[in-house]
C-alpha cells in the first residue's frame, strides 16, 4: 500500500473538533485505536507483532533476533497536532516492507518495525518516554508514578490498557536486537523546501528539556481584594513568559517556549492560588541550554518575591544535543543521491536510541514548514520519495 493510503486509513482516528487537528494520546481510546490498526496491518502482512516490557509495539518481518535492522517512530501527537508528525514514520515503514517484498527481497539480517509509546509526551509530561525507559534513561519508578493532567498515573494507564507496569525499564533483550535504528519523520522546517529537495538525512538533535515553575500565592477574590493586598502568582508567571523570549533571543541558536500554563483553580473572578508554566527550552549545546533556563530560574525567583510569591522549579525531561552517528549518516546519504543533511530541533526517539546503537534518520519535505499544528503537511509525491528512500535504506542494511 501506499503512504497516503495507510494515512488515509487513520484520518478520522482522534480528530480534535475542539483544538483543530488531532490530538492522540498514551492508552487514550484514538492512540489504543491506532495500536490496533497497526497490530492488523502487521498481522496483515505476515509481520509478527509483539509489545515489549515498555508499551513499545514491534512488528517482524522474520523471526525476531539480535542485531535487526529496525526503522519505526510513533502514532501519539502533541495536542491538536498534525497528521504527519510520528505516523508517517509509521506508515513509511510498512509502506517500504510491502516495497521489498514486492520486489521480492528477502531480509538477511532480522527487520523490524517499532512504534515507541508516549514520544509527544503529551499525556505524562516526559517526552519519548517509551524509548526512554528502553534505554534506561528515565527511573522506572518515576516513569511509573508520571501522572496525566486528570491525576491518572503512568502505572494505572498501562495496566488499564491491559498491559504490566511491574517490568518497565532498561530493556538488554530489546537493546541487543537493534542493530540499527532508522526513523523517518516530517521535516519540521523549511529546510527541503528552501533546498528544494524531498529528503534528507539528519545530522544532529538541539539539546533540549521541559521544566515546571510552579508559582504559589494568595488564592482569592477577583473584586473584594484590594490590587495592593494581592500574592498572584499570575504576575510572575507572566513576567515569565517575556522573560523567556529575551532569554533565549540572547543566545545563539537558542528557542524558548511557553506553551502551557494552568491557573489553580482558574476561574475568571478568582486570583488564582498556584500557577504552573511549563518551559520547553532548547539550543545547540547543553552549556547554552543549561544557560538559558539557569537564567529563567534566577528571573523567576525574582519575579515571585516582588509579588510576595514563592516559586518551585522541578526538570520534567533534559536530553544532550545528539549527533547521529557520521558514518551511517553519510552512508545513508551517498546512497539516497547526496541527500542534503539537515540538523533539527525537534526531540526523537531516535535521539534518545542515538546513544546506544547506530542511529539515522530521513525527513521528508513538509511544505508549511509548521509542525505541531494541523498546517503540518507533505506531499503525496514526497511521501513515496520518503517510502522510496527508506526502502532502499532498509534493503541497503538488511542485505
Ligand atoms: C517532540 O516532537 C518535540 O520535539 O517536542
Ligand atoms: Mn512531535
Ligand atoms: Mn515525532
Ligand atoms: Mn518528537
Amino acid at each position: 500500500m501506499t503512504t497516503s493510503e495507510l494515512l488515509s486509513a487513520i484520518d478520522g482516528v482522534g480528530t480534535d473538533r475542539r483544538r483543530g487537528g488531532f490530538s492522540r494520546h498514551a492508552f487514550d481510546p484514538a492512540e489504543m485505536e491506532l495500536r490496533e490498526w497497526f497490530a492488523e496491518q502487521a498481522e496483515a502482512r505476515d509481520l509478527r507483532v509483539t509489545t515489549d516490557r515498555n508499551a513499545n509495539l514491534w512488528a517482524w518481518w522474520g523471526e525476531p533476533g539480535d542485531d535487526a535492522v529496525v526503522t519505526g517512530s510513533h502514532l501519539d501527537s502533541v495536542p491538536g497536532g498534525g497528521a504527519f508528525d510520528g505516523p508517517l514514520g509509521v506508515v513509511s515503514s510498512l509502506a517500504a516492507v510491502d516495497s521489498l517484498r514486492a520486489s521480492g527481497f528477502v531480509p538477511r539480517r532480522p527487520l523490524a518495525v517499532v512504534v515507541f509509546a508516549e514520544e509527544e509526551g503529551g499525556r505524562f509530561g516526559v517526552p519519548c518516554l517509551g524509548s526512554r525507559l528502553l534505554a534506561g534513561t528515565i527511573d522506572p519508578d518515576k516513569a511509573r508514578g508520571l501522572r496525566d493532567p486528570d491525576g491518572v498515573s503512568f502505572a494505572d494507564a498501562m495496566r488499564s490498557a491491559g498491559m504490566r507496569a511491574d517490568r518497565v525499564g532498561r530493556d538488554e533483550e530489546a537493546l541487543r536486537r537493534i542493530g540499527q535504528f532508522v526513523e523517518l519523520h516530517v521535516e519540521q522546517g523549511r529546510g527541503l523546501v528552501d533546498l528544494e529537495r524531498p529528503v534528507a538525512v539528519a545530522s544532529s538533535i538541539l539539546a533540549h528539556g521541559r521544566w515546571r515553575f510552579r508559582f504559589s500565592g494568595q488564592g482569592n477574590h477577583a473584586g473584594a481584594t484590594l490590587i495592593t493586598d494581592r500574592r498572584d502568582p499570575m504576575l510572575p508567571a507572566s513576567r515569565l513568559v517575556l522573560a523567556a523570549r529575551r532569554a533565549a533571543a540572547g543566545v545563539e541558536g537558542a528557542r524558548a517556549t511557553v506553551g502551557r500554563l494552568v491557573p489553580n483553580p482558574g476561574g475568571t473572578n478568582v486570583i488564582p492560588s498556584t500557577v504552573d508554566l511549563w518551559l520547553d527550552a532548547r539550543s545547540p549545546t547543553d552549556a547554552a541550554t543549561r544557560s538559558v533556563v539557569d537564567e529563567l530560574t534566577e528571573r523567576a525567583r525574582e519575579f515571585a518575591a516582588e509579588e510576595g510569591c514563592e516559586v518551585v522549579v522541578t526538570e520534567e525531561s533534559y536530553g544532550d544535543t545528539v549527533h547521529f552517528q557520521p558514518a551511517l549518516r553519510d552512508e545513508l546519504s551517498g546512497l539516497l543521491e547526496d541527500a542534503p543533511l539537515l540538523p533539527t530541533g525537534a526531540g526523537h526517539d531516535a535521539g534518545i536510541l542515538a546513544a546506544e546503537v547506530p542511529t539515522a534518520m530521513l525527513f521528508v519535505r513538509n511544505p508549511t514548514g509548521v509542525s505541531h499544528a494541523p498546517e503540518e503537511h507533505a506531499e503525496f509525491a514526497d511521501c513515496e520519495a520518503g517510502a522510496q528512500a527508506l526502502a532502499r535504506v532498509l534493503e541497503h542494511l538488511a542485505r
